[in-house]
């Protein structure tokens, strides 16, 4: 792979934003470069710096849980973040196309139509596993990304691990595997293959499992080249002080969500033999995931019951693929109970 192709014309000959601490080396104590309050905060924590632009001790705690060197690490605000600059790095809008695979994660497509880059769609199979030839076939010169979700949203499955090594080896731009739901599957993830495979990227997010959906923060892991690419273009202050202290002070933590790990899985199996002996229910998909796809008699209906108890779940009913279902995120052990029993009273 040839990152100098794979990279658009003027990001290629992009000169990056230099912030005011990256033109000094060495040691220093007075700080009067980058128009800061020297003051403080008007808070007990003081923000009035800018944060470290690549958040190398943010990295360097993330490094030592997931064994990926710093210099492979990308941090966003969110994933979305990273899917978004894969856009802007990798594809020459009105020229160059991604492939996506629906039913899957809405934010490839709101990403690429933002960037006015066309989206060359192969849906999944009807047991939601990779279509192949269909993907070789929608590939062309000017294909830059393939974003394979995996576990699946909305469909919850991991997609076979061989499939994914298929498009990996033939595929020559990149293939963005988005693994925001891996901490919930059986399936190993893609973190540890980076070193056999130049074009791989692997997304993860801290808005899952971690619990910190409202930090914004999420991870590309990849090859060096292509984590340049996304450090150069990339806004300079993109992860926030505080964001970075409190994700820092959250890894110190991961006993708490190894355990709510444990207990979601075990909520999602009880919760999944619960759904299919409901006389509406017509499907349970099998899950990987911290959410349930199922089908039922009357999508709009049950979607309407459940508001009016409370409950918001996703219709996903007009979605590719999806006729007729719902997704239904795991809640605790209380939350799954009273859904239960609103369904039931929906019967
Ligand atoms: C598959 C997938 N990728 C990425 C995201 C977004 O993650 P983040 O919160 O890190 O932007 C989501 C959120 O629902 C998702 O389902």
């Amino acid at each position: 792979m040839d990152i100098n192709k794979l990279q658009r014309e003027n990001i290629k000959n992009l000169r990056p934003y230099s912030t005011a601490r990256d033109e000094y080396k060495g040691q220093a104590s007075i700080f009067l470069d980058a128009n800061e309050n020297s003051y403080g905060s008007p808070l007990e924590e003081n923000y009035n710096r800018y944060p470290d632009p690549l958040q190398l001790d943010l990295k360097d705690a993330i490094s030592k849980i997931k064994g990926v060197p710093i210099e492979n690490t990308f941090l966003g605000n969110g994933s979305d973040e990273a899917i978004d600059l894969l856009f802007r790095a990798f594809c020459e809008p009105k020229q160059d196309n991604v492939v996506i695979l629906p039913p899957t994660y809405g934010m490839y497509e709101v990403s690429a139509g933002i960037n006015n880059v066309e989206i060359r769609k192969v849906n999944l199979l009807p047991n939601f596993q990779l279509d192949l030839d269909g993907i070789a076939e929608a590939v062309d010169e000017n294909t830059k990304l393939i974003f394979i979700c995996s576990p699946n949203n909305p469909t919850g499955n991991s997609i076979v691990r061989t499939d994914i090594e298929t498009v990996l080896a033939n595929f020559k731009g990149l293939v963005v595997i988005d693994e925001a739901y891996i901490n919930y599957a059986k399936q190993r993830t893609f973190i540890k293959e980076l070193t056999e495979y130049p074009n791989l990227v692997v997304l993860q997010t801290f808005s899952k499992a971690w619990g910190l959906a409202a930090l914004r923060l999420g991870m590309a892991f990849a090859a060096r080249p292509v984590i340049d690419v996304l450090n150069k273009v990339k806004p300079p202050y993109n992860i926030n002080q505080a964001t970075q202290d409190i994700a820092l002070k959250a890894l110190q933590n991961i006993e708490q969500v190894n355990e709510w790990i444990k207990i979601t899985v075990a909520e999602r199996e009880n919760l999944s033999k619960e759904l299919a002996a409901l006389a509406i229910v017509k499907k349970v998909y099998p899950s990987d995931a911290n959410f349930i796809l199922i089908e039922v008699e009357n999508a709009l209906s049950t979607y309407n019951a459940l508001v009016a108890e409370g409950i918001i779940i996703r219709d996903r009913s007009k979605v590719t693929l999806c006729e007729g279902c719902l997704r239904i995120t795991i809640g605790t052990q209380e939350e799954n109970k009273t859904l239960l029993a609103a369904l039931k009273n929906t019967q």
